[in-house]
């Protein structure tokens, strides 16, 4: 099969990326920052389920990850050497409001301003996102999302941001991949709280996006007109195993259930018919109050979609097709009322994730949006890879497997605009190795290597090789 990489420059020759395209790296508060317990800042709901015996790898936590709570003014140093135009940061929502209601903590607002003021003096461009998937823990002990009123404190919360920081931050996204907060959260357990309900899940995914709306008009009451408002999906580009129609029925079934659950109600006002259809076994959706749609349904500004591999599904027949779909190993399935759905591993070379490196699934899935949602320009909030890396002993850390995946990657998103779809920017994840969520310190996604017992930070040679494509814009051939 050839590649999009291949595709894209059979010719060798660079590919020039557009005037303005952005070019940014991207973190989030739990994997990143640390000092769990300080300035006021209370558990959110992976404090406690990372303290949980058996639920993140080796009993790793965020307690210290790479302690960017007191090296930030490096890590922006760092960036600014790298010459990234954009840092896609999460704001830890127990920092900035520790019971999820109520009254701000002037402290945890003030780490945040002091980042984004450094940030933009060294002409880097931020962009926040409010949730990425610390929630408080008293939210969670009051029912968590599967509870309408979460939203609404989500949308108090998005109020208490807006008013601190929104005279300096452009750009803001409200949820980060709301499909795992909500199925591998509630449904799967391979993430925090933990819980094990398919109702709960579908529940929850109906609060996700009803926080969502509910922030956006939050935000946009708040921040100045030209301000840019978005929402980061993890788009599962979901594939049949065949063209027979019972496999191309399964793939209709996850990307209603992975996609359409969130850009149905976000992008288009309404949940899919399909989506009601088969989960009817389970819940009536009567969760879903009049007038909820409307409140999702608002404009944005750009849509951030993360990429990484895509998803292969067929109907099960019980002759040994494996149901890994990528997603952490649960006796429970993260998938609601699809039992009869097979995952496969797609064919070729796995990162240490042991997620298929396919770059065909970033142009076919952009191609994709950019025809579902004409109008609505894109930006790769996230796309990378985790490899084994390892300091040599000249102290560097070569990581050629990486470079290949951006590059294949990138390729794509050049042929994906080349062919007219509206792609504004691209944040590699991640800027350092961090907190893997169930995988804790065990995969690392960086193009800096972190060396935990000492928090040095290491720039990789993806590091550099990125940095040369953020100057100039320019992927070489
Ligand atoms: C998705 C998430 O947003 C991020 O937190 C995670 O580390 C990466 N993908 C890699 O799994």
């Amino acid at each position: 099969m050839a590649t999009a990489a291949q595709d894209a420059s059979t010719d060798g020759a660079a590919l020039t990326f557009p005037e303005g395209f952005l070019w940014g790296s991207a973190t989030a508060s739990y994997q990143i920052e640390g000092a769990a317990a300080e300035d006021g800042r209370t558990p959110s709901i992976w404090d406690t389920y990372s303290r949980t015996p058996g639920k993140v790898r080796n009993g790793d936590t965020g307690d210290i990850a790479t302690d960017h709570y007191h090296r930030w003014r490096e890590d922006v140093a760092m960036m600014a050497d790298l010459g990234i135009g954009a840092y896609r940061f999460s704001l830890a929502w127990p920092r900035v409001q520790p019971t999820g209601r109520g009254p701000a903590v002037q402290k945890g607002l003030d780490f945040y301003r002091r980042l984004v003021d450094e940030l933009l003096e060294k002409g880097i461009k931020p962009v926040a996102t409010l949730y990425h998937w610390d929630l408080p823990q008293e939210l969670e002990d009051a029912g968590g999302w599967p509870e309408r009123a979460t939203a609404e404190r989500f949308a108090e919360y998005a109020a208490i941001a807006a008013d601190a920081l929104g005279d300096r931050v452009a750009t803001w996204t409200t949820l980060n991949e709301p499909w795992c907060s909500a199925f591998l959260g509630y449904g799967s357990g391979v993430h925090a709280p933990g819980r094990t309900n398919p109702v709960d899940a579908l529940r929850a995914a109906h609060h996700l996006n009803l926080g969502h709306g509910l922030a956006v008009q939050a935000l946009r009451s708040r921040i100045p007109a030209d301000a840019q408002v978005s929402v980061t999906l993890n788009i599962h580009h979901v594939r049949p195993l065949t063209d027979a129609e019972e496999d191309v029925d399964s793939a209709r079934r996850i990307d209603a259930l992975a996609n359409r659950v969130y850009t149905g109600p976000m992008l288009q006002g309404a949940y899919p018919e399909d989506l009601f259809k088969d989960t009817a076994g389970l819940t009536d959706w009567s969760f879903v109050q009049d007038g909820d749609l409307t409140e999702i349904h608002q404009p944005l500004d750009f849509l951030g979609v993360n990429y990484y591999t895509p998803t292969l599904v067929s109907r099960a027949d019980g002759s040994g097709t494996h149901n890994s779909d990528g997603h952490g190993r649960s006796s429970h399935s993260p998938w609601p009322a699809a039992d009869e759905v097979a995952f496969h591993q797609p064919p070729g070379e796995t990162t240490a994730m042991g997620w298929a490196v396919d770059a065909t699934g970033m142009y076919d899935l952009l191609r994709r949006l950019g025809s579902d949602f004409p109008g609505l320009p894109l930006v790769i909030t996230e796309n990378g890879a985790a490899f084994d890396d390892y300091v040599d002993p000249n102290g560097d850390v070569k990581d050629p497997a990486r470079i290949a995946y951006v590059r294949d990657h990138l390729a794509a998103v050049h042929r994906a605009i080349q062919d007219g779809t509206d792609v504004r920017g691209y944040f590699l994840w991640s800027l350092l190795d961090n907190f893997e969520w169930g995988y804790g310190y065990s995969k690392r996604f960086g193009a800096v290597y972190v060396d935990y017992p000492t928090g040095k930070r290491i720039p990789k040679a993806s590091a550099r090789w990125y940095s040369e494509v953020a100057r100039t814009g320019v992927l070489p051939g």
